[in-house]
């Protein structure tokens, strides 16, 4: 069903819309002083206010009306039940599994639980190894150090969550993380690493992307290099090359090919196809963020999913949902243009292109799961970068600019150290958090927060009328930062089920990849101008390469 044109639920939201099309969120705050009480919710240990996006009271009504006609709750108890809900793909969704603690008992349900099962212990067991100091490398020396090499949803998510829980790291381990082709990512990684103390894992679901398995073939080299030569005088070089592989690397794959890669099968971890990428933050796929904080803090973590799935799974009507649901109500209806995430936390700073890819490699679709046009603007752009910085960045256009961008705004309430540094009258985490409240009261008030200013001064107007989300969090804990991904990934997929679009395939970035290879063996082709068939445009630009290219060999 097309959403746009045949559905009652849209319709009274466009009419409803039609109605309040001069809304004013000052006037809305004059007329109800409960508004802020009517539009702010608790979901898990989390704080979200959004009383202050352009919509009334009625009009979550009116949005959840539309996700009863969408079916969204069904999508939800399918994807929950372990049906296909990825239709291009014929696959289930099953990341909720992964978290449920019922895996870490050992419980089984569903066809995953055996393999989620094994792969938390052995991933416990390798984390315990390498704390106590027991994992030892090919020549026998304790392992100090691990370089994770993948990239989009084998990087983003445990980046991210390593960069947020800075604080629950192992001093004794360095765990670095290198992703893309660019040398220079590698090479900054490996800075200052011994080989012989260093492991790599060759994270990748598919184990069949260039940019990492290049840069595999690249750290190999590094360690046979760095190791120097056998140290075993009776191994010849095939079976020295083969131990160093076999003991220096590790795998997070649903494939087996990771075996062709002379990985041992004990240091593979397989995880099932119905992992979604953008979803696999609760995978072997964090194998490096576990070896990094320990086995506790990582199921702290999952704990923390695993509480707001337990929230989307008993709520018809749930928090996730709502963000999501307004999310269109921005976006196809009041026709704004982007998302802008600003968490006013430094160690969240990389919550941002891990959402990037999660909701724009999710919406980025323009026809429906049934191959429908669908008629209306789906999923937009979403950036952003951490507060307070973006203030000194952006915040100029979010203010004055023609465009209406909605803003979530991530506050942390309690920082990890406690130093009560003064600055001024507040301590710097005051500041912070102050600079987050006032930050949402000017977007939605303007210069009206002003005594007597001059409207005649044209240039100095704030309109204000700009939406935001506020999410609080009472700390930055492993727990805390599994809430916010899961909202976040619910958010995501709601708003796939309303639109009607898949938010599990990403075909679009297939074809690119399949591109990418074709040029580069163009390029190093001897006679490649004459034999390819490409527009002027890229002929040009393989052309200038090249030439650049050879006048500095
Ligand atoms: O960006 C396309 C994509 O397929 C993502 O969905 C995925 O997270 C990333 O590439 C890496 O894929 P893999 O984990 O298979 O290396």
């Amino acid at each position: 069903m097309n959403i746009s044109s045949n559905s009652r639920a849209w319709a009274n939201l466009i009419q409803h819309h039609e109605k309040y099309v001069d809304l004013s969120l000052r006037n809305c705050f004059k007329t109800n002083s409960k508004r802020a009480e009517q539009l702010s919710f608790s979901c898990g240990d989390l704080w979200i206010d959004v009383s202050k996006q352009l919509l009334e009271v009625e009009t979550t009504e009116l949005l959840f009306e539309l996700a009863e006609e969408r079916e969204v709750g069904r999508f939800f108890d399918d994807m929950f039940r372990g049906d296909v809900v990825n239709l291009s793909e014929k696959q289930r969704a099953l990341h909720i599994y992964l978290r449920d603690p019922k895996i870490d008992d050992g419980e089984m349900f569903g066809d995953v639980s055996e393999e989620a099962h094994e792969n938390l212990e052995r991933m416990r067991e390798l984390a315990e190894k390498l704390e106590n100091g027991s994992l030892v490398g090919a020549s026998g020396k304790r392992i100090r150090s691990v370089v994770n090499l993948g990239i989009g949803g084998s990087h983003l998510g445990p980046f991210m969550a390593f960069e947020a829980l800075r604080e629950y790291v192992n001093p004794e381990v360095e765990v670095r993380w290198s992703s893309g082709f660019d040398l220079a990512d590698l090479d900054d990684a490996l800075k200052g690493l011994e080989p012989e103390s260093t492991i790599f894992i060759i994270c990748s679901k598919t184990f069949t992307t260039n940019e990492t398995l290049i840069a595999a073939d690249n750290a190999k080299e590094w360690l046979l290099e760095g190791l120097g030569g056998s140290w075993d005088e009776e191994l010849t070089h095939e079976e020295y090359e083969t131990r160093c592989l076999s003991q220096m690397f590790a795998a997070t794959s649903i494939q087996k090919n990771a075996l062709s890669f002379g990985i041992r099968q004990e240091n593979i971890f397989r995880f099932s196809e119905t992992i979604g990428g953008r979803f696999s933050l609760a995978s072997p796929v964090s194998l490096g963020l576990i070896l990094s904080i320990g086995y506790e803090n990582f199921r702290s973590m999952l704990d923390g999913m695993h509480l707001i799935d337990e929230h989307v799974r008993e709520n018809r009507r749930n928090v996730p949902l709502l963000l999501g649901l307004i999310d269109v109500w921005n976006r196809s209806i009041l026709g704004s243009n982007s998302l802008a995430i600003v968490p006013y936390s430094y160690r969240l700073r990389k919550l941002v292109p891990y959402i990037q890819q999660l909701m724009m490699e999710s919406l980025g679709k323009s026809v429906s799961q049934k191959g429908e046009r669908l008629g209306l603007e789906t999923g937009g752009a979403v950036w952003g970068a951490s507060g307070t910085d973006a203030q000194h960045s952006f915040f100029q256009l979010l203010h004055q600019g023609t465009e209406s961008i909605p803003i979530d705004l991530i506050g942390i309430v309690v920082l990890p150290d406690d130093s009560q540094l003064h600055l001024g009258l507040a301590t710097h985490r005051e500041n912070l958090i102050s600079n987050l409240i006032a930050q949402a009261e000017v977007l939605a008030f303007g210069n009206s927060l002003e005594e007597n200013f001059d409207p005649h001064l044209k240039f100095k107007i704030v309109p204000g009328n700009k939406p935001s989300t506020v999410i609080l969090a009472p700390e930055l804990s492993p727990s805390i930062l599994g809430q916010l991904v899961a909202l976040y990934e619910h958010r995501t997929i709601a708003i796939g089920a309303i639109w009607g679009i898949n938010p599990f395939d990403q075909w679009g970035v297939e074809l690119g990849k399949k591109a990418a290879v074709q040029i580069a063996n163009e390029l190093y082709t001897e006679n490649w101008e004459r034999n390819f068939d490409h527009d002027s445009s890229t002929k040009s630009l393989m052309t200038r390469y090249r030439e650049w290219y050879n006048s500095r060999r």
